[in-house]
Formats: structure tokens, sequence, C-alpha cells
């Protein structure tokens, strides 16, 4: 299994770090036989497997019921659980039971979105032997906040802002950090300023690894094509057609036939 250790050496020799989200048992026994180097159990979940419009609505027992379930087939990969809405901004406390329950559950690390006043919440964090992954430019939970799923980092200011923050949470003791659809020069000059690997997701081709959603890649859902995506498979496609050809072989009394009978 590949540790934050490893990730570190990784950036320093300049191979590429591959992550992607995973949310239930099945999903993860496949990906623990891949070659992924890790995996995050996202907020998306929220999105993905229960349909909400934005990751707002993930919950603590949500995470840790996918995280848990992820856990049972993952043997080999570094599992990271990203903290849902409001966990580390409620109270130090609050963040600490919160972790508590990620940990137990299985995570083996945890990713909190944003900088600004997180610093301390990190560095406890770390002190207490929490490996912790920062996310910057598109933090979801703060959809609301950007008018939308936005590119972010666009002008001077916001770049440089983006870049302060970056180096915010590497001095607080991220030992990686998410980068979200951000412009590549950013996350070109973050990656290359930072000794921690950067992971992106529509940030371009110059970050330290990617990520991206799991069904995303399997090309799970027809309606959502953003740029920064690319669909490895037409999942969408093939299991219709199974289910359609499962539906078509009853009707036409041709399953199950003799030897799949008892
Ligand atoms: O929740 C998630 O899936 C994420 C990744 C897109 C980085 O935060």
């Amino acid at each position: 299994m590949k540790t934050v250790t490893e990730f570190k050496k990784m950036k320093d020799k300049g191979k590429k770090i591959s992550v992607v989200t995973c949310y239930d048992y099945w999903s993860s026994l496949i990906i623990d036989e891949s070659d992924i180097d890790a995996v995050l159990v996202g907020d998306s979940a929220a999105m993905v497997m229960h349909g909400f419009e934005t990751t707002v609505n993930a919950e603590l027992e949500m995470m840790c019921y996918h995280i848990t379930a992820v856990k049972r087939g993952l043997k080999n990969k570094f599992l990271i659980g990203d903290l849902p809405f409001l966990t580390h901004r409620k109270s130090l406390v609050h963040l600490m039971k919160s972790v508590d329950k990620f940990m137990k559950a299985g995570a083996q690390a945890v990713k909190l979105e944003g900088a600004e006043g997180n610093f301390e919440l990190i560095e406890h964090l770390v002190k207490s032997g929490i490996p912790v992954m920062g996310h910057l430019g598109l933090t979801p939970q703060s959809v609301y906040q950007f008018g939308g799923f936005k590119l972010q980092g666009k002008d001077l200011y916001s770049g440089e802002k983006i870049f302060k923050d970056s180096l915010s949470l590497q001095e607080a003791g991220c030992f990686s950090i998410v980068l979200e659809m951000i412009p590549a020069d950013v996350a070109k000059r973050i990656t290359e300023e930072l000794y921690i690997p950067t992971i992106g997701i529509g940030a371009g081709p110059f970050t330290s690894g990617q990520v991206l959603v799991l069904h995303d890649l399997l090309g799970m859902n027809k309606d959502f094509n953003p740029k920064f995506v690319r669909k490895y498979v037409n999942g969408y496609g093939l299991i219709k057609e199974a289910l359609n050809n499962f539906n078509k072989d009853i009707k036409e009394n041709k399953f199950p036939q003799t030897n799949e009978s008892y």
C-alpha cells in the first residue's frame, strides 16, 4: 500500500499519483486490484450516490457509512475520507469527534476544504497523528458563495490568493492538496513551489497527480460532460444494454436455460 511518505517520494521523482473516488463495497473490490494509487471517499457521494444537487447535503453518518463499506473491500490502497459540510467549522471538539469516527470507520487520512480559518485546526489534527489533505480552488461546499460550480483563480488576485492558501496549508502540515477547477498555470506554479504533492481535478496537466470521480471516468452519467472529465468507458450505455438484454431474454423465454436451472 502506498502511504503519505510514498506520495511525497512520487512527487520528488516526478511520478504521477492517481486517485479515484469510491463509495461502496463492490467498486472498492475492483479498485483494490487495480493500479490506482489512492482512494477518496468523497462527499460527492451526496450527489453521485444520493442524488442531491450539491455536496452540502453530505452528513457525517452518510460519510462513515460509505467509508465503512469501501473499507470492507479495500485492503491495499490508502483511503482518504472527505469531511462533510461544516464539520471543521463547528468547533474543535466536533471536528475531533468526527475525525475519530472517520478513522475508526477505516479512513487513513481526512480531506477538508478551504484554508482561511483552518490553520490551527489542521495543525491540531496533524499533531494528533492524522494525515490531512487540503482542498483549494473550487471547493464545492462553498458552491453558493461561488455562484455555481465555476472555474476559480482566473484573475491575478484570486490566483494569488489560492497560491498563498496552498503555502499556508503546507505550513499547517497537509500531506497533499487537491486543486479543483483552477487554470493550469496557477496549478503549475503551486505544484512547483510546494514540496507536498498536488492532486488536480480540472486543474490541468502540471499537478503531481489527478483525481476523478469514479462514476465520471466510467461514463455513468450521460448528461454530465464537463471538459475536465475523460470517460474511459460508456458505463451508462453498457449497463443499459445489459439490462435491456436481460429484459428481452426474460420476455422471449430465453432466460433461464436448462443449464441455468436446478
Ligand atoms: O468529493 C469529491 O469527490 C472530491 C473530489 C472531486 C476531489 O472532493
